[in-house]
């Protein structure tokens, strides 16, 4: 099978982008609030409401995280290169898995479903739609298209379960669309869309698929 063997690497530098989350804390714990259950429901609902500041903390820094990880990737086809990349190294896992690693292949397929859904949103929501606005119609249909059938693998996968004789079979199909979808991507319509776009365009472009990719990480 053939490996992509790519790197690449971006030089990262740390983000510094950081935002105070601090808002959230409770005030005066001895002021009754409108939602006081009794005399033992503050500490509790303070719990709670911790609770929340810190789950919306954590996502919003993973969110910033990701965001933060495309936005020194480079351009939008660079980017969406690079999640081709990922992607291929976890069907790579995935085909290294026997039958009775049920548990590692939900995980993994968990894992793809979430890494094609964030990247097909991107596409389909701005580089598509760019495409045809750029008379490459044709093109984006087809790729289109084929997303639709990358969705019936995941879907076929999860109604075969883990332990299925076919899911490895299943997954080698899987790949090797995504594969030649990908490659279709990077080595035909996305160049020759880059071709016509100026600086300013392809910034554009850039910075909607981070903006999108921020909201579907
Ligand atoms: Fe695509
Ligand atoms: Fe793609």
């Amino acid at each position: 099978m053939a490996t992509r063997t790519g790197s690449r690497t971006s030089n990262r530098s740390t983000s510094t982008r950081s935002r105070s989350t601090n808002q959230g804390r409770s005030s005066d714990s001895n002021s009754r609030s409108a939602f006081s259950f009794g005399d033992n429901a503050g500490p509790l609902l303070g719990a709670a409401l911790a609770g929340v500041a810190i789950g919306f903390a954590a996502n919003f820094g993973r969110k910033a995280l990701m965001q933060g990880m495309e936005a020194i990737a480079g351009d939008w086809d660079e980017i969406l290169a690079a999640e081709h990349d990922m992607a291929l190294a976890i069907f790579d896992k995935m085909l290294a898995t026997d039958e009775t690693q049920t548990f590692k292949r939900k995980m993994l397929l968990m894992k793809l479903t979430h890494a094609l859904d964030k990247h097909a949103h991107q596409e389909e929501m701005v580089v598509y739609p760019a495409l045809r606005e750029a008379n490459q119609t044709t093109d984006a249909d087809q790729l289109e298209g084929e997303h639709g059938y990358i969705k019936t693998y995941i879907y076929e996968l999860n109604e075969a379960g883990p332990d299925s004789d076919i899911w490895l079979e299943k997954v080698r199909e899987f790949r090797a669309l995504v594969a030649r979808h990908a490659h279709m991507e990077e080595e035909e319509v996305f160049p020759a869309f880059k071709n016509s776009l100026d600086d300013e365009q392809n910034a554009r472009v850039t910075s909607l698929v981070n903006r999108d990719g921020f909201w579907m990480a």
